[in-house]
């Protein structure tokens, strides 16, 4: 008798299953995403269980049992200390063995270049780079305009996961990396490479591979125009960690975040320089980021963040002009629109300020993407600097979070920011009045407390 083929519907986007066709994913709301896939055979299996009796003793399928956990040992998971700092940084400290670290960007950012410069650092360490997307060739003149070279790297160009399994057995690599995982398909499974089922497959089989071998596993993953993981979000539940690789493709900067970590905390930061022969871990990433003027410029401000461990100073430029069409413009760059609309009615309702019939544009220098809340006050001073086109005199810096009274809220670790304040020259520094509850002592820079917006209006502008 012919088998009958069971197929379902996927939403592209989230992974919801449905067994018929549906125009809008009842899960996540989008449009259109439905796509149908076969299911293998097993799979009305799925999520059953049996009562033990069924099983004969012994049976393998018992295999794991619960252990104390005074009694789990770790001693023996050293992490791999990699070259690459920035890698060290956001990984919490090294890559840990057999951990799924899952690596997402959009399309020309450098996740290939990235993992490949890695492979080849980590000359110590086997490494085995399954390539799915560029051939034998293509790499080893990538890897020579990177001009490392490493006799523990092996390439395998290879989309089968059963063969990468088979040829990963021989090889016997501490760390796997493969590039990528849309590109991946399981004999398992007959569904298109790239759908959400053969991703979900493909990752399930590549962290049971990790899990049992103890190997390390970097996956790279595209991403959707939308700026999610392509595939089903619920890739991102099933790995240990997720970086985002991203940058302004047109600037050389690149950032390697950490959304996701169980190994370490998240909103780590990696700066890279895309250079002619590969990335360049950025030491000083305050120094770049603040460009050099000559020039006394209205609406530039510099704002001290944190991004995980590490205090950042920013500039913010905005630029405020009278609007020609009845609704203003709002366009920030680098930072969050509906944060930006909230500051701009602070403004208006606590300053006076008219910004209604003002178009507003934001920019945060170096492409970067700024979630501190305490840039809040770089940005509402820029602003106001624009409005009133009086300069801000660029030894200035700012930390405070603004709030929708106009009060200046206090920030987390102020000491560390003022440090890299001072130890880049900055002579006066405005904070919440809330942050400093014993005094710092030795400061070469000057610290202005404020309590509200009208306070540093009044402090810098003279204009109330
Ligand atoms: P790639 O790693 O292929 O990006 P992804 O895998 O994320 O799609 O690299 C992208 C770009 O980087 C490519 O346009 C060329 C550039 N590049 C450099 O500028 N310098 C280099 O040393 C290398 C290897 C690439
Ligand atoms: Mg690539």
């Amino acid at each position: 008798m012919l088998k009958k083929i069971k197929t379902s519907f996927f939403c592209q986007e989230c992974g919801y299953e449905s067994i018929k066709w549906l125009g809008k994913c009842p899960s996540c709301g989008s449009w259109n995403s439905f796509v149908e896939e076969k299911l293998n055979s097993d799979s009305s299996h799925r999520g059953s269980w049996k009562p033990r009796s069924n099983y004969a003793e012994g049976n393998s399928k018992l295999s794991a049992k619960p252990h104390r956990l005074s009694e789990i040992d770790y001693a023996d998971q050293h992490r791999i200390y990699t070259p690459d700092e920035e890698l060290n940084r956001v990984l919490g400290g090294g890559i840990m063995p057999g951990s799924i670290v899952l690596i997402g960007g959009e399309p020309g950012i450098g996740k290939s270049t990235l993992m490949l410069q890695i492979a080849l650092m980590l000359s110590s360490q086997r490494v085995l780079y399954v390539s799915g997307e560029e051939s034998e060739q293509q790499i080893k003149m990538r890897a020579e305009r990177l001009g490392i070279t490493s006799d523990n790297c092996f390439i395998l160009t290879e989309t089968n996961t059963q063969n990468i399994f088979a040829q990963a057995e021989i090889v016997q690599p501490h760390l796997l990396i493969v590039d990528s995982i849309q590109t991946l398909t399981s004999s398992y499974l007959e569904s298109a490479a790239g759908s959400v089922s053969q991703v979900r497959e493909c990752a399930a089989e590549l962290i049971s591979f990790g899990k049992q071998t103890h190997t390390s596993i970097f996956m790279i993953g595209h991403i959707t125009k939308e700026g999610s993981l392509a595939g089903p979000k619920v890739l991102e539940h099933m790995v240990d960690t997720v970086l985002h690789f991203e940058g302004d493709r047109h600037l050389s900067y690149r950032v390697l975040r950490t959304v996701k970590n169980r190994f370490g905390s998240t909103s780590e930061l990696g700066i890279y320089e895309m250079c002619g022969n590969g990335l360049k871990q950025v030491k000083n990433p305050s120094e770049i980021l603040l460009s050099q003027r000559d020039e006394a410029l209205s609406g530039i401000t510099v704002g001290a963040t944190l991004e995980g461990n590490r205090p950042l100073l920013i500039e913010v430029q905005s630029l405020v002009s009278a609007s020609v069409y009845g609704t203003p413009q709002r366009t920030p760059n680098g930072f969050d629109a509906k944060r930006l609309n909230m500051l701009l009615a602070v403004l208006e309702k606590r300053g006076g300020y008219k910004l209604y019939a003002n178009d507003v544009f934001l920019n945060i220098t170096g492409g970067i993407k700024v979630e501190d809340p305490a840039i809040d006050l770089a940005v509402a001073v820029s602003i106001i600097s624009s409005y009133e086109d009086i300069v801000i005199p660029n030894r200035f810096c700012f930390a405070g979070e603004v709030g929708l009274g106009g009060e200046i809220r206090a920030v987390s670790r102020i000491e560390q920011r003022i440090a890299e304040a001072q130890k880049l020259g900055f002579t006066d520094m405005y904070i919440s009045k809330y942050n400093l509850k014993n005094a710092l002592s030795n400061l070469s820079i000057t610290l202005h407390l404020v309590g509200t917006l009208e306070d540093i209006v009044r402090k810098l502008f003279n204009t109330l």
